[in-house]
């Protein structure tokens, strides 16, 4: 498991799947807002991979977030996109309601960093928000993640053209243990 301050990142257990798909994934505003993809439902005992991790598959690792004291479920988090010749991976984390705006998604960046710059060797991560999601902008930005960019109008997000912001972190300016 990777540990943080307050979270651990750990494999994909079965229990996790019934607690996920009822709190992040049947929330179909959250999962608007958090996939780029339309949302529809999964069906239950299926192999959705939103849901279900396949472990052959190379440039995606999805991680359950516990809490380190207790091990309570907390949510998601992946490091996606790995692209090993150009050294890059795309971040992305969705906590159930309950855990929100407690601090923890900062740390799941961080451990997120840990795991993509230190454990993978990777040069480049990058997050896509949509701009009005200020929690994940300043996750992001405490661990050192800079606007690079405005895309205008990508998202269609229930109803309406939205922007999103693209975030960069290189590791040269990684700092691991400042959350400024
Ligand atoms: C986005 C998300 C991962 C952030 O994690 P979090 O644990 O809620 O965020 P934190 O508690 O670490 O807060 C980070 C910062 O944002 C601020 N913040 C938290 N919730 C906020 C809100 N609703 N509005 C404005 N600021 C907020 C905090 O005060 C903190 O700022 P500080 O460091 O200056 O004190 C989490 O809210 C979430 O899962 N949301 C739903 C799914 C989602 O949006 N995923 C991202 C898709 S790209």
């Amino acid at each position: 498991m990777l540990k943080g301050g307050k979270v651990g990142l750990r494999a994909r257990h079965e229990d996790d799947i019934p607690i996920l798909r009822a709190e992040l994934y049947d929330d179909v505003v959250n999962s608007s807002r958090a996939d780029s993809r339309p949302w529809r439902p999964i069906t239950p005992g299926s192999d959705d991979a939103r849901l279900v991790v396949d472990d052959t598959e190379q440039g995606n690792v999805p991680f359950s977030v516990v809490e380190l004291d207790g091990g309570t479920l907390l949510g998601t988090a992946t490091l996606w996109g790995i692209d090993l010749h150009n050294r890059s991976a795309h971040i992305g984390l969705g906590l159930l309601p309950s855990s929100r705006g407690k601090g923890y998604g900062t740390d799941v960046v961080a451990v997120l960093c840990h795991y993509g710059f230190v454990v993978r060797g990777l040069q480049r991560l990058q997050i896509e928000t949509l701009s009005d999601n200020a929690a994940m902008l300043r996750s992001a930005e405490r661990n050192g993640f800079v606007r690079e960019g405005v895309l205008r109008s990508s998202a269609w997000v229930l109803g309406e053209f939205m922007d999103e912001v693209l975030l960069g972190l290189l590791v040269q300016d990684w700092k691991p243990d400042s959350k400024g």
